[in-house]
């Protein structure tokens, strides 16, 4: 316990870290430490009865994460199997879905099976939401391999798929039994993908953890490196944060819509640019810098506050500017996301470092003119 100083500085390497996320009969461990892979069928022991298991995972982690994932669980005496589905943002489809439905009941997978995630925020999202629907909801894990589904998208029981029209707009809250987030699996991840899980975590800083914001502030470079001892605590530390507010509101009917900080413009550009590869972190980035120049405008948030924000993410090596997309298109964009209330924007605006607010009262031309200030 103690400050997430203390915690950094009595870090070691091969710390774990156990984190509850306290949901009633839903509640679950989310456990945090080296190797977690190898020995997952040990790790979810309490959950497997006889019945096969299934490791769902993208392709190109098949051979290393994948197999790691299922000689972990054959240790353990545990029968599974492996399916892996085609790679990224694009495949995150109700047909990718489909398609693990028919391997499981080509394999006649029984109610009692256990799925194991194993990848990013994608592969997470979508065996969630295969997990919530096959035989109207079997048991699954977590076992997350990006620092965006460490810190962010394992934990929370949300499951989606895209839709053509709009990001997760198709999916079902069912929370997983466990979440095993191995720390050995980021030495493989590109250096993109690892910075574009830094947004989530300064996300969490900026809404609830003013004291994870300065640490930020002064650790971003090692960090950023993956400085092995600075993974453990930072890792820990946003799972508390994000456990603490869907403890608070499990189907976001209120108070977790704080988490969509930044996600109300970055969902609309990251849909629009997703074609020239742009992340969802690194959308995220750009829309944190507008909700806050929003909030700026607004007069609810102090100008050098914001400037602190976009120099973190800089630091970070996060894009802070918006790709040449038209205004328009953007609020055209926006319009489809689901988090509309009514038929009004809903935005997550600060008003300190570690505090912020919902509001759905942002005037149609100051959040134009944000969205013109992000390209220049
Ligand atoms: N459910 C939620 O609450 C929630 C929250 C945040 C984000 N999300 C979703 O998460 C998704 C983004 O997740 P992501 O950033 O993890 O992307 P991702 O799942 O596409 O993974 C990024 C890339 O890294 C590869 N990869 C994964 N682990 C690796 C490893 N250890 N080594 C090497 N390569 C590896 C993947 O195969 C993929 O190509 C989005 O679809 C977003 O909507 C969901
Ligand atoms: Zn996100």
């Amino acid at each position: 316990m103690g400050s997430l100083e203390e915690q950094i500085a009595h870090s070691a390497p091969g710390l774990s870290h156990v984190v509850r996320v306290g949901l009633g009969e839903r509640s679950y461990e989310i456990h945090i430490g080296e190797g977690l892979i190898d020995r997952l069928g040990e790790e979810a022991r309490p959950l497997l009865g006889k019945a096969p298991a299934a490791v769902v995972t993208a392709e190109p982690l098949a051979i290393s994460l994948g197999e790691r994932a299922l000689a972990g669980l054959r240790a353990a005496d545990v029968e599974a199997r492996m399916f892996a589905v085609p790679d990224g943002e694009s495949a995150k489809t109700l047909e990718t879905v489909s398609r693990i439905l028919d391997f499981l009941v080509e394999h006649r997978l029984p109610r009692q099976s256990v799925l194991f995630a194993v990848g990013g925020g994608v592969i997470g999202d979508m065996v969630g939401f295969a997990a919530a629907i096959y035989l109207r909801g079997i048991d699954y894990v977590q076992v997350p391999t990006t620092l965006l589904a460490m810190v962010d998208s394992s934990v929370g029981g949300k499951t989606a798929v895209n839709h053509s029209k709009g990001k997760n707009l198709i999916g079902a809250f069912h929370q997983p039994r466990l979440v095993a987030a191995d720390l050995t699996a980021l030495a493989s991840l590109p250096r993109r993908e690892y910075r574009a899980g830094l947004a989530e975590i300064i996300k969490h800083g900026v809404i609830r953890d003013a004291e994870l914001f300065e640490t930020l502030e002064e650790r971003i470079e090692p960090l950023a490196a993956r400085e092995a001892r600075l993974l453990g605590p930072i890792i820990r530390r946003n799972c508390e944060i994000k456990a603490a507010v869907v403890e608070s509101d499990e189907r976001e009917a209120g108070p977790r819509a704080i988490l969509n900080f930044g996600h109300t413009i970055g969902h609309a550009v990251e849909s629009l640019a997703s074609g020239s590869g742009m992340l969802h972190g690194e959308a995220i980035s750009i829309g944190m810098v507008g909700a806050g120049r929003i909030a700026v405008a607004m007069s609810l948030w102090a100008p050098q506050e914001c400037e602190r924000l976009r120099a973190l993410l800089e630091r970070a090596g996060l894009p802070t500017r918006m790709p040449p997309l038209a205004t328009e298109a953007v609020l055209a964009r926006m319009g489809h996301d689901k988090k509309i209330v009514g038929r009004t924007l809903r935005f997550v605006l600060p008003e300190a470092i570690g505090r912020v607010v919902l509001r759905d009262d942002v005037p149609a031309d100051l959040l134009a003119n944000a969205i013109e200030e992000l390209k220049g």
